[in-house]
């Protein structure tokens, strides 16, 4: 494959001196790219004694375990630290409650500047505890999943750490999601309670969370209970038979539950996602392995110490929110900010504002954020006091060189470590990544694998590993890690198919990649039918579900296109069955905000007459992304077409869109 592309001049940049000086910082945990390759060679040449020794010195085990890998990828029985007995919560709150009560673990930026309040670990333990008591007094029990629909508020974290405290699943829903998703998330789990709010804030836009969980509860009989928060106290709807108030609840239970000590293995939660069908995939975590790749993952890749303070703007409904904001977070007993807002709420200096307020130190946000602010200007960073940065994080798509340069000047000022971060909701943590005090870096590239991470590039035809150093190719790890999903909730098969078969022996990621002389890493995208928009994952399978349930449309395509601040944007093409003239696109969008939510709307919906396909029927999306992006004159090989005479058509129905 041709490399050609990869030889633009890229700038590369040292570890900024800053960092470097002890004087002013703390030395980096990792120091120096000797020490980082010294770590890694040992972490791939012998990952049992690698992953032991860090399972001992990050995490708190009731009983010792016997044994640190088994099984593999052939079965998808991957098994680590047999024998060995934890439990999350205890993990995450009580032992630094025990240590240092009155450090403060989450600092809540509310949405409206100026309302932040501080949670302490002392206090933190007290909220998790009389909310576990809460679950365990309406009969929940190890096992059983609940399902989270919180905005970002603190007793969002408390769910999450009340349900781990009793060996509860959960399964958390982003808030942004509609009442059907919410239902078949709740009905593929069957998740028996919901824990909910009665609304969010987010900008100026309220949310009306409850309403729409009872819209989701219409049909879903085997959910007996639910909690609600008391987010803005407006009046909501309550069915006193199933609805019950959090802060009633929490009155009668005091203050202390004994946590259920869990094997290794057991589940921890279900995080649901977008992959190449159109149902959404439960992808499912355990309890050891994603606590350990999580904690070391942020201790090192954030280079986190003792005293500092972690901001992840991302939302606690996806992974990112989940691995770091709450557990890798809390594992390690520091303190993380939980930001309601936007980064444009009420201004567009919201993030610094805040930032500067909380003494941050470390900062995480997305590609489409950093476009976003890149857009309204650096007048909205400066005159901000960012000197507490040290590390500033990207993740969820590839970061343009533009963006990142933009980062790192005016966000960083030359002077922070900019770790553009690659990894998924199935990987657990951080696959990819620079590390701080180590990594030299380029505009683009996630640079280097993380320890354990055994990285392969495949022939995506073939399957065959690509060995030169410069070459392009799909992304496949080699070696089992410790936080790699463990399986799809109720399919298995599904895991094995998705994630094992394509290529045999290797997990496969379902992203493109490029690796460079320097051995650096460039992820270039998904080759399966997910697509990216403002880092929400989505698949064209789901959006297109969404679009046939209307009564006029007989098929639909969904393509992302190219967008400069989202990354991608949906657009759909769809026919309509005989004898329907037109149809409102509204309506049909409305569609697909009904079913998903309405970040999963089509930028743009074009009615067409016929949909480009195969002679078996299939349909070609490449030709619909060619147009659409302005590339008909590059279509390329049309002779599998069933019927070419329809593009002409197609391209002028584009244009008068
Ligand atoms: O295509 C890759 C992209 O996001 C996908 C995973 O999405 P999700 O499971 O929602 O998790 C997002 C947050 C961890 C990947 O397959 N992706 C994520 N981070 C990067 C990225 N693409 C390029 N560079 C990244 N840093």
């Amino acid at each position: 494959m041709s490399t050609d592309h990869l030889k633009i001049k890229i700038i590369s940049h040292p570890v900024p001196e800053r960092l470097l000086d002890e004087s002013k910082n703390p030395k980096p945990h990792i120091h120096s790219i000797e020490r980082y390759k010294e770590l890694y060679q040992e972490s791939i040449a012998n990952p049992t004694e690698f992953w032991g020794k860090h399972a001992n010195e990050f995490l708190h085990w009731d009983k010792p375990f016997e044994n640190v890998l088994s099984g593999g990828f052939e079965h998808g029985d991957v098994f680590w630290f047999k024998g060995g007995k934890l439990n999350a919560s205890y993990n995450c709150v009580d032992r630094h409650a025990i240590k240092d009560p009155n450090k403060v673990a989450i600092i809540y930026e509310a949405n409206e500047p100026g309302q932040h309040r501080s949670i302490t670990y002392g206090q933190l333990f007290r909220d998790v505890c009389r909310f576990a008591n809460v679950l365990k007094s309406h009969g929940l029990k190890k096992g059983d999943t609940v399902a989270i629909y919180m905005p970002m508020v603190p007793e969002a974290v408390v769910a999450f750490l009340a349900c781990t405290r009793l060996g509860v699943i959960h399964s958390v829903v982003f808030a942004g999601f509609s009442s059907e998703a919410l239902r078949n998330r709740i009905r593929d789990a069957d998740s028996r309670f919901v824990i909910t709010a009665d609304e969010g804030r987010r900008g100026d836009k309220t949310i009306h969370i409850k309403k729409i969980v009872d819209a989701a509860l219409k049909e879903c009989p085997n959910v007996k209970r639910v909690f609600v928060f008391r987010r803005t106290g407006s009046e909501v709807p309550f069915d006193s038979s199933r609805d019950l108030w959090w802060h009633e609840e929490i009155e009668k239970q005091r203050p202390y539950c004994p946590p259920e000590i869990m094997d290794s293995e057991d589940p921890l939660f279900l995080l649901y996602t977008s992959g190449s069908t159109g149902k959404p995939k439960g992808i499912l975590h355990t309890v050891a392995g994603y606590l350990l790749g999580t904690a070391v993952t942020f201790k090192y890749v954030f280079d986190y110490h003792e005293g500092d303070v972690y901001g992840c703007m991302a939302d606690i409904g996806w992974i990112t929110g989940h691995s770091y904001i709450v557990y890798g977070p809390l594992i390690n007993g520091a303190t993380t900010v939980l930001f309601e807002s936007t980064p444009i709420y009420p201004t567009p200096s919201r993030y610094w504002e805040t930032v500067e307020k909380h003494k941050i130190t470390q900062f995480y946000t997305a590609p489409t954020a950093i476009r976003l602010l890149r857009k309204y200007g650096r007048e909205y960073v400066d005159g901000r006091d960012l000197s507490s940065l040290r590390v500033i994080g990207s993740v969820g798509e590839p970061i343009q060189p533009e963006a990142w340069d933009w980062y790192n000047e005016v966000v960083g000022r030359n002077e922070c470590a900019v770790i553009d971060t690659y990894w998924q909701t199935e990987t657990g943590s951080i696959i990819v990544t620079p590390f701080p005090g180590a990594t030299v870096t380029k505009p683009g590239s996630a640079t280097l694998p993380s320890f354990g991470i055994d990285l392969a590039i495949l022939d995506p035809i073939t399957g065959k590993e690509l060995e030169e150093t410069e070459v392009e190719g799909v992304l496949a790890i080699r070696q089992p890690w410790p936080s790699m999903a463990r399986t799809i909730y109720n399919d298995h098969g599904l895991y094995l198919k998705t994630y094992f078969q394509h290529y045999k022996n290797y997990y496969f990621t379902g992203d493109s990649v490029g690796r460079d002389a320097d051995g650096y890493y460039w992820i270039r995208g998904r080759v399966d039918d997910v697509i990216n928009v403002s880092g929400h994952r989505l698949s064209t399978a789901e959006i297109e579900a969404a679009l046939i349930i209307h009564p006029s449309v007989a098929e639909a395509a969904v393509i992302g296109i190219h967008d400069d601040i989202t990354g991608q944007s949906v657009h759909a093409f769809a026919t309509l069955k005989q004898l329907q003239e037109s149809v409102d696109v509204k309506e049909l969008s409305l569609q697909v905000s009904k079913g998903i939510g309405s970040f999963a709307s089509p930028r743009k919906i074009y009615i067409v007459k016929d949909l480009p396909k195969t002679r078996s029927g299939k349909i070609m999306r490449r030709i619909l992304r060619k147009i659409v992006s302005g590339e008909s004159d590059q279509l390329g090989d049309l002779s599998t077409l069933s019927d070419p005479s329809s593009i002409p058509i197609l391209i002028e129905t584009v244009k008068n869109s």
